[in-house]
């Protein structure tokens, strides 16, 4: 003969000492359970004579139905307290939490995006090179044979690499390269930028740095002139400088270009005065530029009595070094974040 009142006993005190969501369903299975205590009672009721089966089965139902009541008020309880201790600030919900960092675009890289949309904007597509490039294409084709005094501007890191005896790769100095690989593999007209990195042997000091990016600007087509460059470069210094930025064109020499030209902004310090900033010049150097050289256009294969092209190549640090006012070049690869976090 089980008795009820010591199952019934036994279950109030285990419940009330439960006091997790797993105790709580562990309790349940031992007394509410397909094999818990109650439930193995009325299951064996059916053997018992009939007036022991009523009594016994209307008090073990009760039972049952006083411990599920028991069972969820326990569950009330327990979650109020769990709330109640949340609210009493065993975490403080209004601790602000930890933020994610946020990455954000190099400077470098934002004023190459600027620079490449505003040539886009007059119909440039953009195209690319390798770094590593062979000689032939840094130097040759761009008329700057080996000995020739231009060589001598441009300190390069050569590759090991040899070809009859003789190095014939380095990491491009410029992206004037890129002028003679797009021509060869494309015809007239052209319109064309290329950005990249390029490289050259330099002690680095405020104003030079071993690894500079460049764009390079190519159009070629027929009856271009000298005015489309100059309207071309003026319009590509309004968008990066703004509206009032006098530019000024002077002649320049460069191995592939013939007329060539140096082209300069307004120092935004002085306006053109002169001053410390500028060297007292009033205006500061940002790019080369000039006609295509015949020679290359021909060499290309291009008939060049038909079709003329000019070319320019400047480099970003300084356009954006011009634009925010940066005084060190090695500020841009420092990886220093208080430099970079304010652009
Ligand atoms: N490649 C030259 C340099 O890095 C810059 C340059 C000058 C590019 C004149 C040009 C150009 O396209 O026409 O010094």
């Amino acid at each position: 003969m089980v008795n009820l009142d010591d199952i019934r006993q036994r279950a109030r005190a285990e419940l009330a000492a439960a006091d997790a969501p797993e105790a709580l369903e562990a309790w349940r299975l031992a007394y509410l359970g397909r094999r818990g205590a109650v439930t193995q009672i009325l299951r064996g009721l059916g053997e018992l004579a009939l007036e022991e089966r009523r009594r016994l089965g209307a008090t073990a139902n009760d039972l049952r139905a006083e411990l599920e009541g028991a069972l969820a008020g326990r569950q009330t309880e327990l979650e109020r307290v769990a709330v109640a201790a949340l609210e009493a600030g065993a975490i403080d919900v209004t601790l602000p939490g930890r933020p994610s960092l946020v990455g954000r675009l190099h400077p470098i890289t934002q004023t190459l995006q600027d620079v490449l949309t505003a040539f886009g904007a007059m119909g440039f597509q953009i195209a690319e090179g390798p770094e590593v490039e062979w000689e032939y294409y840094n130097f040759d084709a761009l008329r700057i044979p080996k000995h020739h005094p231009a060589r001598d501007t441009m300190d390069t890191f050569w590759l090991d690499y040899r070809r009859d005896g003789e190095r014939a790769m380095l990491l491009r100095t410029h992206t004037s390269p890129n002028q003679i690989r797009f021509m060869e593999k494309h015809e007239p007209p052209i319109r064309v930028v290329v950005p990249g990195r390029t490289y050259r042997y330099e002690a680095t000091d405020a104003t030079h740095e071993w690894m500079i990016t460049q764009v390079e600007v190519l159009a070629v087509d027929e009856g271009i002139t000298m005015r489309h460059l100059k309207w071309t470069m003026a319009e590509f210094v309004r968008a990066i400088f703004g509206e009032d930025r006098p530019i000024r064109f002077r002649c320049d020499h460069f191995p592939f270009v013939e007329p060539g030209a140096e082209v300069a902004v307004q120092c935004g310090l002085c306006r053109g005065e002169g001053c410390r900033s500028c060297g007292n010049e009033g205006y500061l150097e940002i790019c080369g530029a000039g006609m295509v050289h015949r020679e290359i256009l021909e060499n290309v294969g291009y008939d060049a009595d038909r079709y003329t092209g000019f070319a320019a190549g400047f480099g970003v640090e300084r356009i954006a070094m011009l634009r925010h006012g940066i005084e060190d070049i090695r500020l841009f690869y420092g990886n220093d974040l208080r430099f970079l976090r304010q652009f």
